[in-house]
């Protein structure tokens, strides 16, 4: 095993400790590819100085470029910005990448193995945005302008394209909404179409609607291999396609950026189940098997994954959440087991 890579990780909120636990006993196991450098984000870090995001952490961030975070209680209300959308913004992570791929047969759909790359920086999420006041109601107008950039089109389609041949994946799929917002994604279309071209041969493409696409993933999931869309589009169908392999358990994410990349469970801190030592941490280990593969530890992704499934569907050690009776130790058990032989 060559020396660990430095990589922050922020342990998060609610359930995250205990899934984070979890991660980080599993890759010990691996060979302890990382090195942690431990810091504080959400409640944990408000709690500890007043900012949801201390300047410890971004410095951390800065100099390893490598993360892996928990999830992240949003105070609700209070001045607090979200720290994920700060996260985006200051590491300029423009690329989230979510794959989804059954891990367990039985559920509504077999054999899903697809990927969403979401554009993360730019869209209706910039959220400029604002009320015009009519009379005597001061929300009787509400605007919101996008931003969609050639260059940030060019370089998500990039991203997307590139994934595709280096993951040996036939197809991406350009999501859009061309027909009625003819500026904001007829832009992202045209400008992807443009990568995809350069591409011709090796990967192919098409495009769809985003509503249609919405309807051919319940109906027929298996003709998407790769998606690229824009932010909102894509906040919404990865979900969906979360839902596709049963759910937030079962998923995760990373956000890619030329500064950095941070990984992630695409589920939230949990509240109602943290401190129990029932959560599933499936999602933080896949993020966690993003992440090597991210710093060239393919091999180890693939023993992760495999240790993943034999658990799942020989073991079957399973949590709750997914039918089963496993706490968080015995789930990390059974994979250390796994990890083991
Ligand atoms: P949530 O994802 O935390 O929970 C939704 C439901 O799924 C709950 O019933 C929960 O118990 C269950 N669940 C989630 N992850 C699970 C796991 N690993 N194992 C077993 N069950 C699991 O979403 P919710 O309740 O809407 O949000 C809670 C907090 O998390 C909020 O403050 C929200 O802002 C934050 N959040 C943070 C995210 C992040 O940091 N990336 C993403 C989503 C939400
Ligand atoms: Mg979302």
């Amino acid at each position: 095993m060559p020396e660990p890579i430095p990589a922050t990780l922020i342990p998060g909120d609610g359930i995250g400790p205990e899934v984070s636990g979890a991660v980080v006993e599993v890759l010990d196991a691996l060979g302890r590819p990382f090195a942690w450098d431990v810091q504080q984000g959400g409640m944990a870090a408000i709690a500890a100085g007043g900012d949801p995001l201390p300047a410890a952490t971004l410095e951390s961030i800065r100099r390893t470029r490598l993360a892996l975070k928990g999830p992240l209680t949003t105070p609700v209300g209070g001045g607090f910005r979200s720290v994920n959308v700060r996260l985006r913004e200051e590491f300029q992570l423009y690329a989230n990448l979510r794959p989804a791929r059954t891990l367990m047969p039985g559920g509504r759909y077999e054999n899903i193995d697809l990927v969403i790359v979401r554009e993360n920086l730019e869209g209706l999420y910039v959220a400029f945005e604002h009320f015009i006041p009519v009379g005597d109601d001061p929300h009787a107008v509400a605007i919101s302008s996008g931003v969609n950039t050639r260059d940030g089109a060019r370089r998500i389609a990039e991203f997307a394209f590139d994934y595709a041949l280096r993951n040996g994946r036939r197809k991406v799929t350009i999501v859009h909404k061309a027909n009625v917002l003819k500026a904001l994604t007829g832009v992202f279309l045209e400008t992807a179409r443009e990568v995809g071209e350069k591409y011709a041969g090796r990967v192919a493409m098409d495009d769809r609607i985003v509503d249609a696409c919405a309807m051919q993933l319940v109906l027929n999931p298996w003709q998407f291999d790769v998606i690229v869309t824009t932010n909102l589009f894509g906040d919404i169908l990865s979900d969906q396609a979360a839902g596709l392999v049963g759910g937030l358990g079962m998923a995760p994410g990373a956000n890619i950026g030329a500064k950095a990349a941070i990984f992630e469970a695409v589920h939230g801190s949990a509240p109602d189940i943290a401190g129990k030592g029932i959560a599933n941490p499936t999602s933080l280990l896949l993020a966690a098997g993003l992440m090597l593969e991210h710093a060239g530890l393919a091999p180890l992704r693939a023993r992760l994954e495999a240790a993943i499934d034999a658990v799942l569907n020989q073991d079957r050690v399973r949590t709750g959440d997914l039918g089963g009776t496993a706490s968080t130790r015995d789930f990390t058990q059974a994979i250390l087991g796994r990890l083991a032989t």
